[in-house]
Order: C-alpha cells, then structure tokens, then sequence
C-alpha cells in the first residue's frame, strides 16, 4: 500500500502534501548494481585451504544436523542472547555490539568478566550431549582503535590519523599489539580493519578511513590483517593472534553525500578503483573474514548484491574465508526483515549479525532451507568456510596461552607504541614560530579537550558513540595535559590546567586543546565541514588569549578535516591530533621542546585527507576536477621544514547551522526545520513548564470532533536511528485524562498511545523506542509528517519536549489503556 492509500484509511483524510510527494518518494535510484568479475582485479586467500582441514570439516559436516549449520551461519548479540540458549539454538557466533555489555557486569568491564562471557558462551558451544556436534563460538567486537570495549586497554589514534603516519610497518605492530588486547580478553575476532576510502567528509565514519587516498588503504591493508591474525597460515589464537574482518564490503566510504548506509551512485569503475583498493591486499594476507556493507551501490544493498559477494569477492578475488553481515544489515534488502531474509544467504552471505533477531531467523532460515527456499549446497559452503575460519583461528584447541595474561592490556610496551603512533601522526598545519615550546617557560592548557581522555578517544571507545565517558574510565591512560605538565616539569617550566582560558598570572604561552565531540556512525555525519556551527566558544577562546597578547597554539581533535579557518588566523601554530586515543603524552613529545626550545621530536605526520578552504568543499579528493584545498593531501610542516600560511578567508560558503532531525518540540515550540499542524477541533495555548515560564504548549481535543497535531518535517529520514535502538522521548503533562482512544503515529506507523493520557500525574518522561512504531508498520526512512496525536474523545495534554533519546531500559511500547 503506498502512503498515501495508508493515510487515508488509518486517519479518513488525506493530506495534498502526502499525495503531491508519494510518485517522487517511491522513485528508486537507477544505475547499473550488477558486477562483472572480469573488470575486477585479482586476488587469492593466503593460509586459509590445507587438505587435512577440509577434510575435518567433511567429516564435520557430515555429523551436523540442519539446525547446527545453520545455527553456525547466525550470530547474536550479548545484550540479547544468554549461554543456555545456545542449547536450543546452537549459533556459531556471538557478538557484544559497541554499547554491549559483558553478561552480568557493567558495560564498561574489565577484562574478566569479558573472559568469564565467552568461557560462558564456549562451554554450551563445547559441551559433549547426545545429538550435537561440539563446535567452539567465534566471539567478534569492534576492536577498532585497540581493545576499545575493554576497561584498562591501549587505545590507539583512530585510522585517520594513522593514516597521516604513512608507515605500514606501524600499522603492523599495532595490529599485533591488539591482537594480544584481545586475545587476553579471552576473545578471538576483531571487526577490524576498516578498508573504507572516504570520499566525503561528511560521513560521520570519515575517521575509521584510513584515507580519501586508494595507494594508501592499499598500503595499510595487508599490515594490518598480518598484524592481528599473524602470517598467513601461522597465527592463532594460541600464539596471541585474532581473526581479523575487513570492512565494510564495499562503497560505505562512496555514498552519496557521505550519508551513512546511504548509496553509493558510482561506476564500477569507480568502486573497482578506489573503494575496493584495499580488499586484494587483505585477502591475500589472509583476511578470514569480510563484513557486508550497510550500503547499497545504485539502489542495490550489498546483503543481497550477489554479483560483488560471490562473483566478485569469493570467485574473482579468490576469498576462501567468510562473509560476515553487519547489524541486521540483511533486513534492509526490500522484501526481507531482520527475521526473515533467505535473499542475503542466497547472494553470498555466511554469517549474518542477527543482534536481537537471531532466533526468528534461525528459525525462518531452517524452514528455508526445508522447503528448498535456500540451497542446501549454499548451506554447505557457508558452514564450510565458517569452520575453516574456526580451525585457521585455532578454536578447535582449548588450549588458551593469552587468556591468563591480562597484565598485557594496557601494558607498557603497548602504551609506547601508541605513544609512537601519536607522535607520527600530529600534522602540523601552521606554525609561526612559536613550535616547540621551551619546557622552562610557565604555559596555561585551556580548552574544553585539554584534560579529556573521552573526547581525545572519539568514538568506539568503552560505548558506541563514545559518549559518557570520564578520566576515570581510563585507569592506563594520560590526557593530553598530563602528558604537556609532565613534559614541562621535566625541564623546569610549568603548565597550569584552566579549560576555560582563565589565569591569575600571564603565561608565556597557551596551548589551546578543542575540537569534535565523540560521535560514530551516522549520528556523526554533518551538513557543513564548519567546525562547531552555531557554538564558537572555542573561537572566543582564542580570540581573547590572542588579544591579551598569548601566544596560542591549537591542538585540534577531529575526525576529519574541517573549515576552521577562522581558529586558524587565531592560532600562531594550529597542530591536527586527530583522535589520538589513550597517549595523550605523545602530543607533548613533539610540541614540547628541551629547556632550550630545541625539539625532541619532529612532525612527521602528513594529510591523508585533503583539508577544505570552504565548508562546502565536502568531497575534496586529490586528483578529481577542480581540486582546491587548502592543504593538499601529504601536506605537514615540520621543524625541519617550515612554511606560512597566511591570513585566510573567513567566509565558510555554506550554511552549517546543523540540520535538526532530533528536536520536534522543545521547550513548547517546534524547532527548525519542523512546523507544527493543528486541526481546527484542537485549541492551544502556551502554558509553564517545570522550569521556565511558557514553556510549555497546552492542547484541548474538544469531545465528539475528531482532531489530530502533527509535526510535519520534509521526509525525516529516522532508519539509522530507529536500527540503532534510539528512542522517542516525551516530556508532557496530562492536564485531563483522554475520553477515548488516543493513536500516535510516526511513519505511518500507529500506535494505541491512550495509556500515556489515561490519567492526570503531573509532568512525565515517557519513552518509545521507534522500532515501537515499525512493529506497527512504520517505514522511518521517509517521515512525512514526523509524528502524530489524534483522538476523537476529549483530552488536554501539555507537551514541552518531543525528541529523540538514546535507548534506556525504561522505555515502553504502549498499546491500549
Ligand atoms: C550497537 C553497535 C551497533 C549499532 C548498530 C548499537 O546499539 O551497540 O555496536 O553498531 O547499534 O546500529
Ligand atoms: C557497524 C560495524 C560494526 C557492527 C558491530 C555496525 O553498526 O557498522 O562496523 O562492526 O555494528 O558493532
């Protein structure tokens, strides 16, 4: 039915607005989607075939039951999954997602109760019971900057900024390093590394590129599959390696817009050439697994894009280990849903990441395969390459040398290499001669990042986003000012911490640290590479040390190149630190000098990322028409090459107020872009709030008319949101209770909401997560309006905040009284 039909029959009316925009919204992008091998380059798995473990996986195979194979192509989340269930649902693998907690523990954990989870999930997976094959889990986390789930690890600078390294050689080490993070954790699979060449940096995962630069993944790619997993044939998890997931098969970093999970509206040519550069060096290194991308290339989803996963992939490029979907990736193939989607397994996909889900589609999937839906020879080798997988890993030998060794998790030779890594990756933008520091002068550390491990880390880092964190969740780890005071101590000056620029005395210098707060995935994409829109705190800052005649020098944290020219003409000396992760001192051992200001490190990072003159120029890669950065790619002053930037425009070419999809009503008023409707049978009149006077709005449904608000917005896109769990919450008071049925819709999905205006109890915080509203047949990707009341009865509701929120475990899906 399309939206408009739905319209008319959920509400007895239509809208214009509905039947004007229903042919535009459901046109789908055209564009070739179906690969041809031959244009591909090619590639072939290192390590992964031996005859002696085929042969161990037939004899294997021959003893499995339907349900153990498929139960291996199906991986569930520990947030929803427990041991036992492994007994009637023998999955292959578990994952703990970014905000996943370890069983019966905190989310932020240590090591152990990480080692006792997968001990727990293992020994179901192990136990010898009549009619099952023993078959070890594989257990997966996003270990993407080091171990970065686990209290206590190394956390190293996140890829962009190694990217600025240039050294393949350190990439490898690090690997390694992680490797043994993980392995002492008691796990055995990272969803790492990502293989994305960004071409638009508005994409909020622009920061898990290494760069916008093909050569470059390409360089990267093998160093660190060989680093986490060892030589090819080689390592296992007795010897501290891991198996590693290259990622995410193929064109998230070429989507249109650099909208994550969006389209990529390229040529073959293009993903051949620049997004899939780094693929045939990982698999020649023995990647064991790859993980599908959320994306789809011109309007196709790569989970069901069988012409790049099997022809491509596994024919072309000669891949023998397996596919790995990423969070129920599989249910935005059209036709299927997170429980139901033989299309993904038929296109190529072994493993699907089924977080919440995996129990309906271990099932649908069983049923499939009964009554011939799915081959049972696509069956065969899928499990086939799982096990394979699992016997290159090692699982099949209990033996687990590393899991004891928890001293190596954060452990100093670790520390130093991410100290390393910070050091080579600081681009040095400008400098006018205030770098290095003399360590006898007395220097302030201002800025809201200056003593901040969360906001240095970025994202991916003890939860998802990488919000919530404190300096006390990093027992191992230094913030960039404690690594600046230890440095200035050492050569008999000072630095005195004051994030908000304040001094009793006048300092020589200030080091001014600020940048992006932690975001990942899509709540990190942006409309403007503007550096912090709207909010110029930063700015002021600098401005008012400058003015009072500081010298100031900028360290910038971000995921990305952004517009900052007028931080620049602020700064005498403007460093990019990227994230750099748990080391903050390796920020001081380049910008801090002897007590003579000699240095004692160089720069030597370079851009991996070209960096923008304007905070239009969001796709701006080397080599394209009309190329005009303002520092090219490789681009890096040092102390041994010095240069001048000039005064700089401070005109930013677009609007980066950023666009609101998250606020629909605050403080009684509905935010830009939305705008409110009322029908006539509904009144409204400003009311107080808890705290602020007319902060509040009132309606009054009047009895018998029927009568409906909305917040209409231009086709709010709310799939990532409502994929990633989040939730609608609303702050309002019942001022009289509903007379009758209440509904509430979003996307067309509605809902039974009279138990939320059954009774008056003052202001309440209620909420629903939005899958609430897919239950009930919502499609949140084109909403339009965003969101409903109505009711026939009479009622009176005050409403000062409609928003969206992240998950919390008191939300509710009402239905009925
Ligand atoms: C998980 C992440 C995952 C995301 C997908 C979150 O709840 O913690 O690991 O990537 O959902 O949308
Ligand atoms: C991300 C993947 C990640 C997975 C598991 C997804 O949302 O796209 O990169 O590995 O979640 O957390």
């Amino acid at each position: 039915m399309n939206t408009s039909r739905k319209r008319a029959v959920l509400f007895g009316l239509t809208l214009p607005f509905v039947l004007a925009s229903a042919s535009v919204l459901n046109a789908q992008p055209e564009g070739q989607n179906v690969a041809d091998p031959a244009h591909w380059p090619q590639a072939k798995s290192q390590g992964l075939i031996d005859s002696e473990t085929e042969e161990r996986i037939s004899a294997l195979l021959a003893k499995m039951t339907l349900e153990e194979k498929v139960g291996q192509m199906i991986q569930a989340d520990t947030s929803a999954i427990k041991p036992n269930d492994l007994t009637k649902y023998p999955l292959g693998s578990i994952l703990a997602g970014g905000s996943s907690p370890p069983l019966d523990a905190p989310d932020r954990s240590p090591a152990g109760p990480w080692i006792d989870t997968v001990r727990a999930f293992n020994d179901v997976a192990m136990q010898e019971r009549q009619g099952h094959v023993p078959i070890p889990i594989m257990f997966g986390i996003d270990a993407v900057h080091g171990n970065n789930n686990i209290v206590g690890a190394t956390l190293f600078p996140h890829n962009i900024a190694l990217g600025a390294a240039h050294d393949p050689d350190l990439i490898r080490r690090i690997g390694a390093a992680t490797a043994k993070e993980i392995a002492a954790a008691g796990i055995d699979w990272a969803f790492a590394p990502t293989l994305a060449v960004a071409r638009n940096d508005r994409w909020g995962r622009t920061y898990e590129s290494y760069s916008e630069d093909p050569a470059l993944v390409r360089s990267y790619a093998g160093a660190m599959i060989i680093g986490l997993q060892g030589n090819p044939g080689e390592g296992t998890i007795q010897t501290g390696n891991v198996s590693a997931s290259a990622k995410h098969f193929l064109g998230d970093g070429g989507t249109a817009n650099g909208i994550d999970q969006g389209n990529a509206q390229i040529s073959e040519s293009e993903l051949s050439a620049i997004h899939s550069a780094g693929y045939p060096p990982a698999i020649n290194a023995g990647t064991r697994t790859i993980m599908a991308s959320f994306n789809s290339w011109n309007g196709a989803k790569m989970h069901g894009n069988k012409s790049l996963l099997t022809d491509v992939l596994k024919g072309r490029m000669g891949f023998d280990g397996f596919i790995i979907g990423d969070w129920n990736g599989h249910a935005q193939i059209p036709g299927c849903t997170s429980t139901d989607c033989p299309a993904t397994f038929i296109a190529g996909l072994d493993m699907a990441m089924a977080p919440d889900s995996w129990k309906g589609l271990f099932e649908k999937t069983v049923q499939q395969v009964r009554d011939g839906t799915i081959p049972m020879a696509r069956i065969d080798d899928a499990v086939r390459r799982i096990l394979r997988v699992k016997f290159k890993a090692g699982l099949f030998d209990p033996a687990r040398p590393y899991e004891r060794m928890t001293d190596l998790i954060g452990h100093a030779d670790h520390r130093a290499l991410a100290r390393e890594a910070v050091r080579k990756s600081l681009v040095l933008l400008k400098n006018d001669g205030v770098l290095p520091v003399k360590s006898s002068a007395n220097i302030l550390v201002a800025g809201s990042a200056a003593d901040n491990i969360g906001q240095q880390s970025g994202g991916w880092t003890l939860s998802w986003q990488g919000d919530g964190n404190t300096n006390a969740d990093f027992p191992n780890a230094q913030s960039i000012y404690s690594g600046i005071a230890e440095a200035m101590e050492a050569g008999g000056g000072s630095a005195t911490l004051s994030t908000d620029g304040s001094y009793a005395r006048k300092p020589d210098l200030a080091i001014v640290v600020f940048g992006e707060k932690p975001y990942a995935e899509g709540s990190g994409d942006i409309r403007s590479l503007e550096f912090s829109p709207g909010e110029k705190q930063d700015l002021e800052l600098l401005k008012r040390l400058k003015a009072s005649g500081i010298p100031v020098v900028s360290v910038f944290l971000s995921g990305r190149p952004m517009w900052v020219n007028p931080e620049l003409n602020q700064s005498d000396a403007f460093v990019a630190a990227w994230l750099p992760g748990s080391e903050g001192g390796g920020i001081a051992d380049v910008l801090i000098g002897d007590s003579s200001g000699r240095p004692r490190h160089d720069f030597a990072g370079r851009l991996s990322f070209s960096w923008p003159k304007t905070a239009a120029q969001f796709s701006l890669n080397q080599g394209e028409p009309g190329y005009d950065p303002l520092f090219e790619l490789g681009y890096g002053l040092s102390y041994s090459n010095p240069g001048k930037v000039g005064q700089l425009a401070e005109i930013a070419g677009i609007d980066g107020t950023p666009l609101n999809k998250s606020h629909f009503f605050t403080n009684g008023r509905v935010p830009k872009p939305f705008t409110l409707q009322v029908e006539p049978a509904v009144t409204r009149a400003p009311v107080d709030s808890r705290t602020k006077q007319e902060g509040a709005t009132q309606f009054r449904w009047q009895d018998g008319a029927h009568g409906m608000i909305s917040i209409d917005g231009d086709d709010i896109d709310l799939s990532f949101e409502t994929n990633a769990e989040m939730m609608l919450k609303l702050v309002y008071r019942v001022d009289n209770p509903a007379t009758s049925k209440v509904t509430m819709n979003m996307g067309w999905g509605a809902i039974d909401a009279t138990s939320l205006f059954g009774s008056t109890a003052g202001w309440q915080t209620v909420r629903i997560p939005l899958k609430c509203f897919v239950k009930h047949g919502g499609d949140m990707a084109r909403l339009h309006p965003v969101l409903s009341f109505e009711t026939t009865g009479s009622m009176t509701v005050s409403f000062e905040n409609i928003e969206l929120a992240t998950q919390a475990p008191d939300g509710i899906c009402p239905s009925g009284r």
